[in-house]
């Protein structure tokens, strides 16, 4: 972020800007809270060339009557082989006599995960089209699908290819010849169909010098070949704009290769709710961009962006871009990864487009209609290679899995990760420090991390302290370490330059900076520190240098209990285009930057959680929180949602905010809690920890001319309700980690949309107000100021049971319920058990050795189930077994645990020794069937037990005597 940036041409930009750094960056909280984006420092799809090119070509198609695709693959060429079935594409709009030569190649590969990749590239084009995302997005081995596992059904040559695959052969993909299309089936039923409307278009590589224009003919849609040249259209007129030059607010790319755009359209057939494509400040249901009842007039557009006061409700790019998106309906689940790095523009269509709003009635209403409705979406990227992964589930579940299979899982975290974090910009110096973690210890609030912002450094020059203010870091993180917290500093990815700075000097010395256009001089422009580089992070040898500068004895005054925030990785240039860095600039190996722009920032964070891997001889998780992301970022850290705002409206749109990226596969992520612009009061403030409590990533954090807001500030009630909510995130760190556990495994979001867990009920499938964490706890943050009571949609056939209170509501059906100064609405579903540790300590580590709760909501049958994962929360010692996981299960009157780890080593010492911690409660809630006697193996074991409402009871146990780690059976009777 950057207040000012933006408001005046470069120049006059940079003199404020200057003006402000050398006023202590301070600009008064009023404007913060006044002023809004500046929406005119962004393109819209018209003023980005390629964009308005293709969504011209989208309007020409829509225009013209019986509008056909004019590409085809030539049957003939098609071959079917080792899962890979490749063809030969023409565009028979272009030249014809060089049409074998200026061919597409087409490949469809079928793969082991039952997933799908279609690819077109140009045949032999005048440059190889750029092709590198696939070797840092996708995780190895890549595996195609056995021969056994899928059959070419087709028998008759009408052009359709025609293959069975999937686990139970339910899936069928038909790819037609003429015009070319491919749809996908599942269980007989269209699913997703690729080019259904025709907007397959490709903008070949030209060679500049001999150009400077456009060689591709416009011809009509003469049905027996032959070209007619007719008058341009004004549509055609904007297919040829901007093509080999492109100025924005006073800055011209270059455009050195010319236009290489392509887009296609990708129909989800009898699905009208699509969601993912984050990040965008909008709803979980992603809101048409065209057609009756477009919500918005532009595309969603993914380029990762630095944008100062975003605004809401609005398709405008941010900070992160993962070009998924999921569809559902009742009948169907299907899910397309565009596997393309550049910036890309998604439009989405409905076919039935009022139905909008996220309220439930009209979803209610929906159902009585008999529709069947599609969403057709048109994904146009600026450059590369056209390559993407179609899945089909059929479950949510395998959707993830199929996804995440290929792009990668999300690291287990280290557990202090998923406590309670305190950040703000800044904390002024050590004393600060010392008395803000005294504060927590004073007001018996806990807390794991603190953060260090931007002018801790000298000078913001990374790696480095201001001594004047921070006199002894190390002695600063041992005392927090004693308590068994830590410290997190912030390193951002531009590099002062200054001769006098190491990393600014051997970074020049090593030649490790991104290139100007020239491909000879490093890329200058203006950030925090002034005059900056950038780290071209696609260069290897800038990675390892940059990994090796997390050693202890290079990163003076860091200790194993400091780990690493990545700011500004879009990354954010304040004297760039659009706040960032232009799009001609070169990588390694002459890559331009525009190919590759929305994963530089992934490729930062990855190297500098590699560096914190490496700086212990014994294997640490690290933890690195980036601010940009791709597909992928997962596998590196957290992220969160950027510079929001202290308003009721941005703590609501953050639950659809973390909700799409989570099912987008980057399930740990947050938002700053209590906003970062601007002064939230007293019930905002414990408004968003209430809703905070339940972000994968849970951190406070606020701009430098903000009002201190720690915690206890703003006395009772607050202090206490916030105090309570924090303690409740950490009696909820077992089921937490779990969550990241079974994730990490199988990419299954943390947080969830209610339609995860209850994929047939239409009432949910726009419902973003609230959500389930895991798949027991469905809670609804308050975003509205001096409410009372709250409507909650309670989902299925089971009872909820509030967690403070265990007073129970039926599903399904929407009831309006308390919801007091002191508590959200937070229910555990009938059927589930969650694993607890309710004894309040200063930090998660001081509560490692704690004993356990269970807490049983049984279902109407009288069973539940639930799972633990436990490790040392540190190590990779868990990839050589050494990790607890359990499961529960109530039935037949029964509580019993059971192994589920299937790994067959000895347990280590750790694994004993956090195995015979003991469950120390038992808490189970159900409907009233009297509970006479709890036995454990031929011992009785006392309870109390409380009636909540007719019909329902409360039954503590104290004491089972059975350890977290062991089989036991305990009787309920
Ligand atoms: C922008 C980040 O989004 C914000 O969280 C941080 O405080 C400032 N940069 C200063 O580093």
């Amino acid at each position: 972020m950057n207040p000012a940036r933006g408001r005046a041409q470069p120049t006059s930009h940079l003199s404020l800007k200057r003006t402000l750094l050398r006023s202590a960056l301070v600009l008064s909280a009023a404007l913060a809270c006044v002023s809004a984006v500046k929406r005119e420092d962004f393109k819209t799809c018209s003023q980005s060339g390629f964009c308005a090119r293709n969504r011209a070509y989208a309007d020409l198609a829509k225009e013209t009557p019986n509008w056909m695709s004019p590409f085809q693959l030539s049957s003939s060429s098609l071959k079917l082989q080792r899962g890979v079935l490749t063809g030969d594409l023409i565009n028979t709009q272009e030249d014809t006599q060089a049409s074998s030569k200026l061919g597409l190649t087409f490949e469809l590969h079928l793969l082991e995960n039952d997933a799908v990749r279609v690819r077109i590239n140009e045949r032999d084009p005048v440059h190889p089209r750029y092709d590198g995302v696939q070797d840092t997005v996708l995780v190895k081995p890549y595996e195609f699908a056995k021969d056994s596992t899928y059959q070419r059904v087709d028998t008759d040559n009408d052009g359709i290819f025609t293959i069975q695959y999937g686990a139970q052969n339910q899936n069928t993909v038909k790819v037609s010849s003429s015009p070319f299309k491919i749809e996908f089936f599942v269980n007989g039923v269209s699913t997703v169909v690729l080019n259904d409307e025709g907007l397959l278009r490709l903008e070949r590589l030209r060679d500049k010098s001999k150009e400077g224009g456009d060689d591709t003919k416009l011809v009509d849609q003469a049905p027996e070949g032959g070209e007619i040249k007719i008058e341009k259209s004004e549509l055609e007129r904007k297919m040829e704009e901007n093509l080999w030059e492109e100025t924005f607010k006073g800055s011209t790319d270059s455009k050195p290769r010319g236009p290489e755009s392509f887009g296609l359209d990708i129909t989800f057939s009898g699905i009208q709710h699509v969601y993912g494509v984050p990040e965008h400040a909008s709803s979980l249901s992603l809101k048409p961009t065209k057609g009756a009842g477009a919500a918005y007039s532009d595309p969603y557009r993914l380029y990762n962006l630095d944008v100062f006061e975003y605004e809401l409700d609005n398709p405008m790019a941010l900070y992160g871009s993962i070009p998924f998106m999921l569809g559902h309906s009742k009948n169907s689940t299907a899910a397309v990864f565009w596997m393309n790095a550049a910036e890309t523009w998604v439009d989405v269509e409905k076919t039935l487009s009022d139905e909008q709003d996220s309220g439930i009635l009209s979803w209610i209403k929906a159902k009585k209609v008999a529709l069947k409705p599609s969403t057709k979406t048109h994904w146009i990227s600026e450059a590369g290679v056209l390559d993407l992964f179609v899945f089909l589930g059929p479950t949510h579940r395998d959707i993830f899995h199929q996804y995440t299979s290929l792009v990668g899982t999300t690291a287990l975290p280290q557990a202090f990760s998923i406590a309670y974090h305190q950040c703000r910009w800044n904390y002024n110096s050590q004393q600060d420090v010392t008395e803000v973690d005294a504060g927590f210890d004073q007001h018996d609030i806990p807390y794991d991390v603190l953060w260090l912002d931007i002018e801790h450094t000298d000078g913001k020059r990374y790696f480095t302290w201001d001594h004047a203010k921070f006199p002894n870091p190390v002695d600063m993180q041992q005392s927090l370490d004693a308590k068994g917290r830590k410290m997190v500093t912030i390193i951002d990815p531009h590099i002062k330059k200054d001769d006098n700075y190491y990393v600014s000097k051997q970074g020049a010395e090593l030649d490790i900076y991104i290139k100007n256009k020239d491909g000879e001089s490093s890329f200058e422009g203006w950030c925090w520190p002034g005059n900056s580089q950038w780290i071209d992070f696609y260069n290897p040898k800038a990675r390892d240098y940059w990994a090796s500068q997390f050693a202890y004895d290079k990163y003076q005054g860091s200790t194993k209990s400091l780990f690493t925030w990545n700011d500004m990785n879009e990354p954010s240039v304040f004297s760039g285009p659009e706040i960032t860095i232009p799009k001609d600039v070169l990588h390694y190996g002459n890559v331009e930057h525009r190919n590759v722009h929305n994963l530089y920032g992934t490729m930062f964070h990855s190297a500098t959680a590699q560096g914190l891997t490496q700086r212990n001889e014994t294997n640490q998780r690290p933890f690195v929180l980036s601010r940009a992301f791709f597909a992928g970022t997962q596998r590196y850290g957290a992220i969160w949602t950027g510079d929001n705002m202290a308003t009721w409206e941005h703590l609501e749109v953050a639950s659809p905010m973390l909700l799409t990226i989570g099912l987008s596969g980057i399930p740990f992520s947050g938002a700053d809690v209590g906003g970062f612009f601007g002064n939230p009061d007293a019930e905002l403030l414990t408004r968003w920890y209430q809703a905070g409590i339940y972000y994968p990533f849970f951190r406070a954090h606020a701009h430098l001319d903000s009002k201190r807001r720690e915690p206890w500030l703003f006395g009772e009630p607050y202090t206490s309700q916030i105090r309570d909510a924090i303690r409740t995130r950490y009696s909820y760190l077992p089921f937490w980690y779990t969550l990241f556990h079974e994730t990490s495994v199988d990419g299954t979001p943390i947080i969830r949309p209610m339609f995860i867990e209850f994929p047939e009920d239409e009432a949910v499938f726009a419902l973003d107000n609230q959500y389930m964490v895991g798949n027991a706890l469905l809670v609804k943050p308050v975003s509205k100021p001096g409410v009372t009571e709250s409507e909650v949609y309670f989902a299925g056939n089971e009872k909820w049971f509030d967690i403070k209170s265990y007073k129970w509501e039926q599903g399904p059906g929407v009831k309006k319920v308390a919801s007091p100064a002191d508590k959200i609405p937070v229910y555990q579903r009938a059927g589930t058990i969650i694993p607890k540790r309710e004894r309040p300590r200063r930090s998660s580590k001081a509560m490692e050795n704690d004993p356990f709760t269970l807490v049983v909501a049984l279902s109407s049958q009288g069973e539940a189930s639930g799972r633990i994962y436990l490790d040392d929360g540190e190590s990779y010692g868990y990839q050589q077994g050494d990790f607890i996981l359990r499961e529960f299960r109530v039935s037949n009157g029964k509580l019993s645990s059971h192994n589920l780890k299937t790994f067959n080593n000895k347990p280590s010492d750790f694994v004993q020794r956090i195995g015979s911690l003991r469950i120390e409660r038992l808490v189970i809630v159900g409907e009233e069937k009297p509970l006479t006697k709890v036995t454990v193996g031929d011992k009785s074991v006392e309870f109390s037990s409380q009636k909540i409402v007719d019909g329902s009871y409360v039954y503590i146990v104290k004491e089972p005597g059975v350890a977290i780690g062991e089989d036991f059976e305990i009787l309920l009777r």
